[in-house]
C-alpha cells in the first residue's frame, strides 16, 4: 500500500543517457540528494540502464522506475522486454505516457494490461493521463480524463487501487519549455479534482482522497514550487529538467522545503 501524502519526484530521462552516462549521472545525484522520509525520489532511465543502476543505487535514497515494458510475462515477442524480466530492478513503472500513446499508438487495452501486469509483478504503476490540445480547445478535458482513467484502471480491483499512482500530464504542456502561466495552475487544480471525483465514483471516497496524483509537463526548478503548492498535487513527473543535475536537485530541495524537511 502506498503511504498517503508522500511527495513523489520522478525523473523521466526518456531516451537519453547510455548506461555509462546514467551511472555517472546517478553518482552525481547521489552525492547531492539525501534520503528523505517524506519525499520519494524515483529515477526512470532507459530499459538498458535498469539492471546496472539497480546494482548501484542506494534504495533508501532512490527508487527505480521502468519507462515502458510489454505486458505479457514471456513468449515470442521479438524486441520486447516483459515486466517480469525487470521486476528485480524496479519498484515503479510508468504506464500510458503520452509519448507511448501518441508516437507508438499504444491502445487503451495495452495500457490496462500493462497496469495489471505491473501489479501482478508487485510493481507500482504510475498511470499517465492527459488531454491533447485539441481536446482541451473542444472542451473535452473532463471526458478525456474520465475515459483514460476508466480504461487504464479497467483491470484494477477495489483491493488494488491503493497500489496505483496517477500522473496528470496534459499533452499540450509536455516539452514546451515555457514557464507556467497562471491559467496552468487553475487547469491543474481542476484536473486533479476531476481525477479524484472519478476515482471516488469508481473506488469510493477514501481511495479518492489517498491516491497520489502527480503533475508533469515542462516542470523546471523555477516552476516546481508553484506546482507542488497546488491543492491535491502530490508530486512531479519531470522530463528535460531531470537531465540537468542542478535543476533536478533544486526541484527535490523545493519539495523537501515544502515538506519542512
Ligand atoms: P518535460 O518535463 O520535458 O515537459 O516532460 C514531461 C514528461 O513527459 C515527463 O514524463
Amino acid at each position: 500500500m502506498i503511504s498517503p501524502r508522500k511527495t513523489y519526484i520522478i525523473a523521466n530521462w526518456k531516451m537519453n543517457f547510455t548506461p555509462g552516462e546514467s551511472s555517472l549521472y546517478l553518482q552525481r545525484l547521489s552525492n547531492r540528494i539525501q534520503p528523505s522520509r517524506n519525499v520519494q525520489v524515483i529515477l526512470a532511465p532507459s530499459t538498458v540502464s535498469l539492471q546496472p543502476l539497480s546494482l548501484q543505487i542506494n534504495r533508501r535514497q532512490f527508487k527505480l522506475a521502468a519507462q515502458n515494458f510489454y505486458w505479457r510475462d514471456y513468449g515470442a515477442f521479438t524486441g520486447e522486454t516483459s515486466v517480469s524480466q525487470i521486476r528485480g530492478f524496479v519498484d515503479y513503472a510508468i504506464v500510458g505516457h503520452s509519448e507511448r500513446r501518441h508516437i507508438f499508438n499504444e491502445s487503451e487495452e495495452d495500457i490496462a494490461q500493462k497496469v495489471a501486469a505491473a501489479l501482478r509483478n508487485n510493481i507500482t504503476p504510475i498511470l499517465c493521463i492527459g488531454e491533447t490540445a485539441m481536446e482541451r480547445e473542444d472542451g473535452e478535458t473532463a471526458a478525456a480524463i474520465y475515459s483514460q482513467l476508466a480504461n487504464g484502471l479497467n483491470e484494477v480491483s477495489d483491493r488494488d487501487i491503493d497500489r496505483i499512482i496517477i500522473a496528470y500530464e496534459p499533452v499540450w504542456a509536455i516539452s514546451t519549455n515555457k514557464n507556467a502561466c497562471p491559467a496552468g495552475i487553475t487547469d491543474i487544480e481542476e484536473a486533479q479534482a476531476l481525477i479524484r471525483k472519478h476515482i471516488s465514483k469508481l473506488y469510493g471516497k477514501e481511495a479518492s482522497e489517498t491516491i497520489p496524483v502527480l503533475y508533469g509537463g515542462s516542470v523546471n526548478s523555477d516552476t516546481a514550487g508553484g506546482y507542488l503548492s497546488i491543492k491535491g498535487i502530490d508530486g512531479l513527473l519531470v522530463g528535460s529538467a531531470s537531465l540537468i543535475a542542478d535543476s533536478f536537485c533544486a526541484i527535490v530541495e523545493t519539495a523537501k522545503g515544502i515538506k519542512n524537511e
